[in-house]
């Protein structure tokens, strides 16, 4: 596989994983609707079965796919630059696909925890509610930050990514190099910020629920200590 071919794919993988980052981020803002609406969303994906699984398949597909070759491809290129001479030239070509490879790995890094935390996560201790399993998770000050960190690196990672494909594909013309470069800036960052008003709404709502049987007696010796506490002062009132 040529390498230009192997860079034309990480370019048109990479396209089809933004795709899915815009209908997620869409689904996800349901998230500000309240439990009713994203749970509802949530019970409308399950809803469409082995359509979902396939879906399911061919996103983990293409994103190994856009990981192995890109992985593959920072490689080669710095086998082909051998590490001898041409110091400088090396230190300014090397280094944005440095830092998309790092950024690609610590988003690699996040997704993992991501789908553990969400997709698998203690659902049936929040009685089925997968809002309930996110704004709980969005409620703790530390993984609302670590979500805010990791979109600050997805929002490099796709603004770098994004002036890439303009250039894998000889889309810019020198005159308009600055232009194209806002616009990619433009998309990478208001993607990944539209993401972030997530975990920063999860930890300014505060919206927590308590777990299951340990939740629930939580709740009851609360109420009835509320109600102890009220009977008494009613009686301190009356005498
Ligand atoms: C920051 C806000 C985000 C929230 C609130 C969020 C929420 C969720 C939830 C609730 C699920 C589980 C869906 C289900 O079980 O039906 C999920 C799955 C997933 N998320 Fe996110 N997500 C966020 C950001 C991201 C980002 C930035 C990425 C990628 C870089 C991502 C990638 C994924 C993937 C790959 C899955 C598994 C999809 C599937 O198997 O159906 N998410 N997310």
């Amino acid at each position: 596989m040529s390498s230009i071919f192997k860079k034309a794919l990480v370019a048109l993988t990479g396209l089809l994983l933004i795709g899915f980052l815009v209908t997620h981020l869409a689904g996800n803002l349901y998230l500000f609707g309240g439990a009713k609406h994203f749970d509802r969303y949530a019970e409308t994906l399950e809803k469409m079965g082995p359509l979902l699984i396939a879906a399911e398949v061919g996103l983990a597909a293409v994103f190994l796919v856009h990981v192995g070759l890109a992985i593959r491809l920072t490689f080669e290129n710095k086998a082909a630059r051998g590490g001898t001479g041409y110091e400088v030239h090396e230190n300014q070509s090397a280094a944005p696909s440095r830092f998309m490879i790092v950024s690609g790995i610590l988003i690699a890094i996040f997704i993992v925890l991501h789908i553990r935390a969400f997709k698998f996560g203690p659902r049936e201790e929040y009685g089925g509610s997968l809002y309930a399993v996110v704004m709980n998770a969005f409620a703790h000050p530390g993984v609302a930050a670590f979500y805010m960190l990791s979109m600050l690196i997805l929002g490099s990672h796709l603004t770098h990514g994004f002036w890439s494909v303009f250039q894998t594909f000889g889309l810019v013309k020198p005159a308009k190099r600055d232009k194209v470069r806002k616009v990619c800036a433009l998309l990478g960052w208001g993607l990944a910020l539209g993401f972030l008003t997530l975990p920063l709404f999860g930890l300014l709502k505060q919206d927590k629920t308590e777990k299951g049987l340990e939740g629930a007696v939580k709740k009851l010796t609360g109420q009835a200590e509320g109600a102890t506490g009220g009977l008494a002062s009613a009686d301190r009132d009356a005498r």
